[in-house]
């Protein structure tokens, strides 16, 4: 609408006027939020814009290809895709904590974003290499690092944090969002066009699919997890509750299939199977601080079940999350 097309005009102008000629790094997750501040920065600086996109080997199913796709064969804007997929999984083999798992992956996003970001502010690498970088930080955000949140006795989970990257990289800071509410962050994503699909997006964490196969992360757990829980979201997203006329994508806050390393028995054809377990979880809440497991439609469960236990060869069982949160948490780690 016209209002965000002026605020677009306004943020632009703002940012021109804060860099000036200078070079810009962003870090892209494929998030909301990132993705957002890199097309409004790129909208307003072009080329002078870099962004890193840090592919942990942790992420849905064609995600990296589609953030490429968006960013790179859309917007034309730079992005550096660094594979590190190895580099983690050798990281977290033998890990099964939770909490260690999401230490070592939040420390290894640092460590390789800080190896690219360092390649981009030294002279040579890009003409008088970058001295900003920019964050996708929102409003709550920015209320949450100064409020309750670290005032909070007890760690549940310990977040993706990259406070402190700017200093230690010598950067100043670049924030466009930071006075926006999530909705109007949308709102500005498709005034700039991104697409619905991507702009109107379940959140992921940070620790990715890491924190959605239970224990010990493997390559192959994540693989069939990956197949798994593209399924369960192709049929949210087609399937269509009559009341309301929204999908059952829409009607959840966030739904995903969750790994267990754990071998049941089961019946195909005329042979035995002894395969893994899946967990579907979908949840609707308004802040992710409370939430109540969604009342899918059994059609829908019941179309999701089968598929995964025909397409996805190693998977033989699914079961369904009904647990709320408290005291259930949203991820099962
Ligand atoms: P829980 O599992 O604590 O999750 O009920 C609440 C919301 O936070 C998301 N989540 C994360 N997001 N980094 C993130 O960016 C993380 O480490 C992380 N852990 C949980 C979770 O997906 C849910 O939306």
């Amino acid at each position: 609408d016209w209002d965000m097309r002026g605020h677009v005009e306004e943020a632009v102008q703002a940012i021109r006027a804060q860099v000036g000629d200078e070079e810009v790094i962003l870090g892209l997750s494929g998030g909301v939020d990132s993705s957002v501040a890199a097309a409004l920065i790129h909208r307003a600086i072009g080329d002078q814009l870099t962004c890193v996109f840090v592919d942990h080997g942790l992420l849905r199913q064609n995600e990296g290809d589609m953030v490429m796709d968006m960013f790179v064969g859309q917007l034309h804007a730079k992005v550096i895709r660094v594979d590190a997929a190895e580099q983690f999984l050798g990281h977290l083999k033998g890990v099964s904590e939770p909490e260690q798992k999401r230490k070592i992956i939040g420390r290894e996003f640092v460590e390789v974003f800080k190896a690219e970001a360092a390649k981009l502010t030294a002279s040579g690498a890009s003409k008088n290499g970058a001295k900003w970088l920019a964050q996708g930080t929102i409003y709550p955000d920015v209320i949450e690092s100064g409020g309750a949140k670290s005032k909070k006795a007890v760690t549940i989970k310990s977040h993706h944090n990259v406070g402190g990257l700017p200093e230690q990289l010598g950067l100043k800071l670049l924030e466009p969002l930071r006075d926006l509410f999530k909705d109007e962050v949308r709102e500005l994503g498709v005034a700039l066009g991104l697409p619905h699909e991507m702009v109107y997006r379940h959140p992921f964490p940070g620790p990715g699919l890491g924190v959605r196969i239970l224990g010990e992360v493997k390559k192959d757990y994540a693989d069939l997890l990956r197949r798994a829980d593209a399924i369960f979201i192709e049929e949210l997203r087609a399937t269509r509750d009559e009341a309301t006329g929204k999908t059952w994508y829409e009607l959840t806050s966030q739904a995903f299939a969750v790994f267990l390393p754990v071998k049941s028995v089961g019946v195909m054809g005329d042979g035995r199977t002894y395969d893994y377990v899946v967990a579907l979880r979908a949840v609707q809440t308004s802040d992710f601080m409370t939430a109540d497991w969604a009342e899918l439609p059994y059609a829908l469960l019941k179309k999701v079940s089968s598929r995964i236990i025909n397409e996805v060869r190693g998977i033989n069982r699914v079961t369904y999350d009904i647990s709320s949160k408290p005291p259930a948490t949203i991820e099962w780690e």
